[in-house]
């Protein structure tokens, strides 16, 4: 193996950029031990050249075009952390491929629209295409499915896959801080997309489900067949009935076999407070991989933030300095076998439903009706105070039941002229 510099060109030098050339600085030494060569940053490129980004550009290139810069003769990989899943950082990844440079990216939006492809192009000329960044920040959850898992058939994948969202509910469930507010915060913090609805409602964790499935499954990245629903509409009051009931709420992103083939959903969902997942807060992450002969495994770390992804970036750096190479999604790309999606109206589980309710004797006994006439089962029901004629809060929970009748029964309900706002309802899963 050569011990010649591996040089790299980064394309985008925000949060993530940043914070690779600083940890590439300041870890030198170290890296060079463990690669046996150095990794020089040789050309970047971002939109503003005069912005100070805290970090020493005097002596690497600059390219006010990225594309230009995945061009540069003298590189040997490009380090997409521009964003998005079209313009500038698909076009930046596709020359480099085209050129003969390896990738290495954080950018799941790409990865989710274009992986399939991308893997293909890559393998077909004995390139890499490598984004550990790309889902739950710093948590090596791609190289713990794909190589540490490498032996097992997966089951199911879960997990908390947006720092964003967590760190909101987090801070709204015990600061009782408004939405808007936490937001801002972590936006400040460096943990939200460019465009924050990606967020908050629930895309970009779809994101990254639709590429850890693709892993876990040795299925082609198929986002279009995520169901995805985002933390907008979760309340103070929830928090309250969750807290009561004995769950947390999470957003969580799901990927499981089932009979009916491959289900992919992101939404909240209510979980045991027992469950190791319900003690994961802040911009903190966790997915619990299952596979058949290693049982459950849970990996917990930083989800966003300059830092935790850096190192995920770098940890793709070394492995390209190395020589080692891994299919992008654990199978060659020309072998990822397409599968059946489940539709969302099959799931089957337990539901948390709050209503609005005019207080007034009957409104309970309709409400039950329309669940009675899907074959719904209540398993609990809470009317805390009265105020007679008024709007109260409502909220019951089911028994284990089908996604379909439950929309079914929902939509009877929010017809009713008692109840005064749509119901809102949160998926219970007892992991
Ligand atoms: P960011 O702070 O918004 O940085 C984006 C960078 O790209 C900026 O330096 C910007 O230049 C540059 N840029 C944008 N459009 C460009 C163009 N057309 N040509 C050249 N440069 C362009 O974003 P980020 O948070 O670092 O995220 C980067 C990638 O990492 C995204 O794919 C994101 O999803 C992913 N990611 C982020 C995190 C996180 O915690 N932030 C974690 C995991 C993965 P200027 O600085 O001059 O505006
Ligand atoms: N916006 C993303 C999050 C960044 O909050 O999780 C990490 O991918």
């Amino acid at each position: 193996m050569t011990n010649a510099p591996l040089k790299i060109a980064v394309a985008g030098l925000g949060t993530v950029g940043a914070g690779v050339l600083k940890l590439l600085a300041q870890q030198a030494e170290v890296i060079e031990q463990r690669c046996g060569r150095r990794i020089e940053v040789v050309a970047v490129s971002a939109r503003s050249r005069g912005k100070d980004r805290g970090v020493d550009l005097s002596a690497v290139e600059w390219y006010d075009d990225p594309v230009k810069l995945a061009a540069h003769p003298g590189v040997d990989v490009v380090v997409e952390l521009i964003g998005g899943s079209e313009g500038a950082a698909k076009q930046t990844v596709e020359t480099a491929l085209e050129l003969g440079r390896h990738v290495v990216t954080a950018n799941k939006a790409l990865l989710a629209h274009h992986g399939t492809e991308l893997a293909l192009k890559a393998e077909g000329k004995g390139l890499a295409v490598a984004f550990e960044a790309a889902v739950a920040g710093g948590i090596p959850i791609i190289k713990g499915l794909r190589e540490g898992l490498a032996g097992n058939r997966i089951a199911e994948v879960h997990g908390i896959l947006n720092g964003t969202c967590n760190y909101i509910l987090t801070e709204m469930r015990t600061t009782g801080r408004e939405f808007a507010d936490v937001l801002a915060e972590a936006q400040k913090l460096g943990y939200a997309e460019a465009d924050p609805s990606f967020d908050i409602d629930g895309v970009d964790a779809a994101h990254k489900l639709a590429v850890l499935t693709s892993v876990a499954f040795g299925t082609p990245v198929d986002f279009q067949n995520v169901y995805v629903e985002g933390i907008r509409h979760v309340s103070a009051l929830d928090f309250d009935y969750a807290d009561a009931l004995g769950y947390r709420i999470k957003l969580l992103g799901i990927a499981r076999r089932t009979a009916t083939g491959i289900e992919q959903r992101v939404h909240p969902c209510m979980v045991p407070k027992a469950a190791p997942i319900a003690a994961v807060d802040g911009v903190f992450n966790a997915v619990v991989a299952q596979g058949d002969f290693v049982d459950r495994v849970l990996f917990v770390g930083r989800g966003a933030g300059a830092g935790p992804t850096a190192s995920a970036v770098v940890a793709d750096l070394i492995d390209v300095a190395r020589g080692r190479s891994t299919p992008t999604f654990g199978v060659p790309a020309a072998s990822l076998a397409k599968a059946q999606p489940s539709p969302m109206e099959a799931r089957q589980g337990a539901y948390y439903v709050r209503l609005m309710v005019v207080d007034r004797p009957g409104v309970i006994a309709d409400i039950a009706a329309a669940m009675r006439d899907q074959n719904v089962s209540m398993e609990q029901f809470l009317q805390r105070g009265r105020s007679p004629g008024e709007a109260v809060p409502v909220v019951l929970t089911t028994h284990d039941t089908n996604e379909a009748a439950m929309q079914r029964a929902l939509a009877t309900i929010g017809k009713k002229e008692a109840v005064v706002e749509p119901p809102r309802m949160i998926r219970i899963e007892q992991f």
